[in-house]
């Protein structure tokens, strides 16, 4: 069973995250960036507007061929308790027939969940089934700690059953 990680990181933690499940499931793996510049206080702001009313972005790739997948991971952080531009915008742009998916929130402290809940909302009726989710508490916390945590969590959800 092949297995990807579509993932979008602005300040890296989501990225280190999908990197160690990579690693730890044995996936590959794909960023997806924003092309619209979400960096600096008034860029956040913005970020937090646009997550907010769920629009569009330009990202890059524009879309991903999941055909080979049988199993993909979605990962987004959390921005005003919604997911990030690029992965709303990725998720309507991607065909999910037929494959399961497993999706996972970063967070400073609170509304992942959320997040979960609306990539879910918007991957079913787009053909995917979603498996497992799983959240992730960044704030505060320092790379080793995050790491240590992803693995944990590998461990306690039994996620690399779902890649065979
Ligand atoms: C625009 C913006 C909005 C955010 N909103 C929330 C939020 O509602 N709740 C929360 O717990 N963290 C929030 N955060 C913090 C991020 O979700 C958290 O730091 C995440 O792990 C960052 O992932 P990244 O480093 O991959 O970009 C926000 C961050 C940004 C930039």
């Amino acid at each position: 069973m092949k297995t990807i990680i579509l993932f979008y990181s602005r300040s890296r933690k989501t990225a280190l995250v999908a990197r160690t499940l990579a690693d730890e499931v044995n996936a590959d793996i794909l960023e997806v960036t924003d092309l619209n510049n979400r960096n600096g206080p008034l860029n956040y702001l913005k970020a937090s507007m646009d997550a907010f009313r769920e629009n569009k972005t330009l990202i890059n790739p524009a879309t991903v061929d999941l055909a080979d997948y049988d199993l993909v991971y979605v990962g987004s952080p959390t921005w005003a308790s919604k997911p990030a531009p690029a992965i709303i915008t990725l998720i309507d742009a991607c065909n999910f027939q037929g494959k399961d998916v497993i999706l996972f929130a970063t967070m400073g402290s609170s509304g992942g969940q959320n997040v979960i809940e609306r990539m879910r909302e918007k991957i079913e009726p787009r053909g995917g089934r979603m498996i497992k989710s799983f959240q992730v508490k960044t704030g505060g916390k320092k790379e080793i700690e995050l790491l240590e945590n992803v693995k944990k969590i590998v461990k306690e959800e039994d996620l690399p059953i779902y890649g065979i």
